[in-house]
């Protein structure tokens, strides 16, 4: 088959992809862009993703085209629509730990993992300088977002001191253990569609852990190794608050594509989030983005705007270090019953001021992480 017969129902086939919320296929549109096809069956094209595009979308035109006969592979390379979105990503270093020159905000090239990790396409971590400032409600959220437009996600609980994820997705089972004596594999629990593993899921009746950083860097080593994650999209990180020895630890044993840093507006005024950034930069990993949490309340009863905890903070700060900015998500009592009712905000009440701003979120992050696929080399 010629190329150019090739080209031709690769076209097609990406046609009969439609915009869930306009209708329109995706070449008609204008998200197919520069479609080229090489010997051996080798496709690629540009993705167009505006910010209110389902990520799915370029994991459905990825899906269309690699189901074509002759189609041996195929490279989307997201394009965002404004330049500045995300301006490092063309132009980011091949290989994960390139060794010193990555800044924050910039984010290496997938390169394979080792053991069962390989599976996975992307890691990002969320942290905070500062305990309870909403890690695990932005991780479930960005994880159960995902999810639901049809990714294959995971959800690693790294918060060994107090585990909080299996609350947040409302899942209490015990997860299954398979395999023979000395090779015993977790099954992963599953809930809103997200992979699951957590030291709450093992351990009695929320039991306190007291660990110290190389037994709790093990237990997470244990977890990366005999979890069966199997294929996935994107894993989530769920971390521990601080950026000390433990939490350093953890990092350095995880082989991270990013973090997202999450802070309340009045905490950036402690330096957590610079801390933490500093943290990640040690181990040359790039910082994604920061989420402002707790973000001005309006008031169920009389709908005033009150600044409980401030706000704008964070952006600035974001502003300040070039980083990213994802969103601003408001004080909102529902999240915290969401959380504890483990319904995920952007299942239960996705259309809400909260579930907007973590569904954009959420969005954001993924196309960041798959702007950094483009322009790599075949
Ligand atoms: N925007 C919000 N509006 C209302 N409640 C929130 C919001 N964000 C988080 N919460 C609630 O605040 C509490 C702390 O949030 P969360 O557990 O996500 O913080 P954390 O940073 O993970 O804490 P830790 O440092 O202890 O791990 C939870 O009960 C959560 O449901
Ligand atoms: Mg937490």
């Amino acid at each position: 088959m010629s190329n150019e017969t090739l080209k031709r129902s690769v076209m097609e086939a990406l046609s009969a992809v439609v915009h869930p919320h306009t209708g329109d296929d995706v070449v008609a549109s204008g998200h197919v862009q520069k479609l080229e096809v090489e010997e051996g069956g080798r496709v690629r094209f540009s993705f167009l993703l505006r910010t209110e595009d389902p990520g799915a979308l370029i994991k459905h035109a990825r899906t269309a085209a690699e189901g074509v006969e002759g189609v041996n592979e195929v490279k989307v390379n997201v394009r965002l629509p404004q330049a500045g979105a995300s301006p490092q990503a063309e132009s980011s270093p091949s290989g994960r730990s390139g060794g010193g020159g990555l800044k924050p905000g910039s984010v290496p090239a997938p390169t394979p993992r080792p053991g069962l990790l390989s599976q996975v396409d992307h890691v990002v971590a969320v942290s905070s300088g500062k305990g309870g400032v909403g890690k695990s409600m932005v991780a479930t959220n960005l994880a159960a977002a995902l999810a639901a437009e049809g990714l294959r996600v995971g959800l690693l609980d790294a918060d060994i001191y107090g585990p909080n994820i299996p609350r947040m997705f409302g899942e209490s089972r015990r997860p299954r253990v398979t395999g023979e004596k000395g090779k015993e594999m977790i099954e992963p629990l599953e809930a809103h569609g997200v992979r699951l593993m957590s030291l709450g899921f093992l351990l009695e009746d929320e039991q306190p852990a007291i660990m110290r950083g190389p037994l709790i860097a093990g237990i997470l080593k244990q977890f990366l190794e005999q979890v069966e994650w199997g294929p996935l999209d994107l894993m989530v990180v769920d971390m521990p608050p601080g950026t000390g020895d433990a939490q350093l630890s953890l990092v350095q044993t995880i082989d991270l594509d990013g973090a997202i840093m999450v802070s309340t507006s009045q905490a950036v005024a402690t330096g957590d989030v610079r801390r933490g950034v500093k943290m990640f930069e040690k181990v040359n990993t790039p910082v994604l983005g920061v989420v402002e949490n707790m973000s001005g309340y309006t008031c169920g009863e009389c709908g005033a705007e009150v600044d409980i905890f401030g706000s704008g903070g964070a952006e600035r700060l974001a502003r300040e270090m070039g980083l990213e900015f994802l969103g601003a998500i408001p004080l909102d009592p529902a999240i915290r019953k969401a959380g504890d009712a483990g319904r995920p905000t952007v299942i239960s009440a996705p259309d809400s001021p909260a579930g907007g701003a973590l569904r954009t979120m959420a969005q954001k992050v993924f196309t960041i992480l798959h702007a950094s696929d483009a322009g790599v080399p075949a």
